[in-house]
């Protein structure tokens, strides 16, 4: 959590993967600990966890339709993980916009980058627990948040009545599994998942700081594209550890 170091894979006490931030929510390790054992029988200590990530991104835009972008290599891994910092330190679903810029901010990522990177949510789910709060007692005028589309909220109040919050609903809407510009075309809609999507084009402070970004990708997708691989290269490139920094991990789960 200091950087694009790894650490999120590591287990143990002060595992990240235990921070309220991810538990239930970030998935796949077994996908990366499976790419890193077949690495390290084709070329062993060469390339680390923190790279494999940075890769497995990569090709997961690339092959849901994004754009094609070049992946710095030669991160190393962390020694260790801080669960306090990812628990404290990630933006929230429930934050709002100001505190997400400033979230972004901390790390050397911009206003625009809040914006272009939240389109990756142009793939992928979440689960209902994280936005079942905009469908029922939303606030003391409104039962269901007004700036969800009433048809999405109904079929979205179906999908997650009675169930234990983990079943999933798709971030884009009728475009789940295709990496393209539709996600801001959604939000203009009214059909945002995340409260923390919706807010970047109808809270007061996403309608002055990102609405007009989020137009401005809705009507150009190559413009999306291409900035969205720019700003990939940005997040991979915060606190790398580099040199005789860290260490090449052997697992990715654990420290040599
Ligand atoms: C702007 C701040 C962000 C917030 C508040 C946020 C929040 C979330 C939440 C709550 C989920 C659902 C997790 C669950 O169901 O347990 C999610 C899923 C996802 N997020 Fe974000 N996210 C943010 C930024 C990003 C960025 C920068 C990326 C990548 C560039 C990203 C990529 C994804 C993807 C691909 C999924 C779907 C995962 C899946 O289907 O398994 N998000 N995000």
């Amino acid at each position: 959590m200091q950087g694009c170091d790894g650490s999120i894979l590591l287990d143990g006490a002060e595992s990240e993967k235990l921070a309220a931030p991810n538990l239930n929510s970030v998935r796949g390790y077994e996908v990366i600990d499976a790419i890193k054992a077949d690495l390290e029988k084709a070329c062993p200590g060469l390339v680390s966890c923190a790279d494999v990530v940075a890769l497995a991104a990569k090709y997961g835009v690339l092959l849901s339709g994004g754009p094609d972008y070049d992946v710095l290599l030669g991160r190393r891994d962390g020694l260790v993980a801080n669960q306090t910092l990812a628990n404290n330190n990630l933006p929230s679903p429930f934050d709002n916009i100001t505190v997400i810029i400033q979230r972004f901010k901390d790390v050397g990522l911009n206003t625009t980058d809040v914006v272009i990177l939240s389109g990756a949510h142009t793939i992928g789910r979440s689960r209902c627990v994280l936005f079942s709060g905009r469908l029922a007692n939303f606030s003391a005028a409104n039962s269901v948040d007004p700036t969800m589309d009433p048809a999405l909220a109904s079929s979205l109040q179906q999908l997650c009545r009675g169930g234990d919050g983990n079943q999933t609903a798709a971030l884009d809407a009728g475009s789940a599994d295709a990496f393209d510009n539709h996600y801001f075309k959604n939000l203009l809609a009214k059909k945002g998942l995340l409260s923390s999507d919706q807010g970047l084009v109808s809270s007061p402070d996403g309608a002055a700081a990102t609405r007009a970004l989020v137009q401005a990708y809705s009507y150009n997708s190559q413009r999306f594209l291409c900035d969205f691989g720019d700003a990939m290269v940005r997040m991979g490139n915060i606190a790398p550890l580099t040199g005789s920094a860290g260490q090449i991990r052997k697992k990715c789960s654990a420290a040599n």
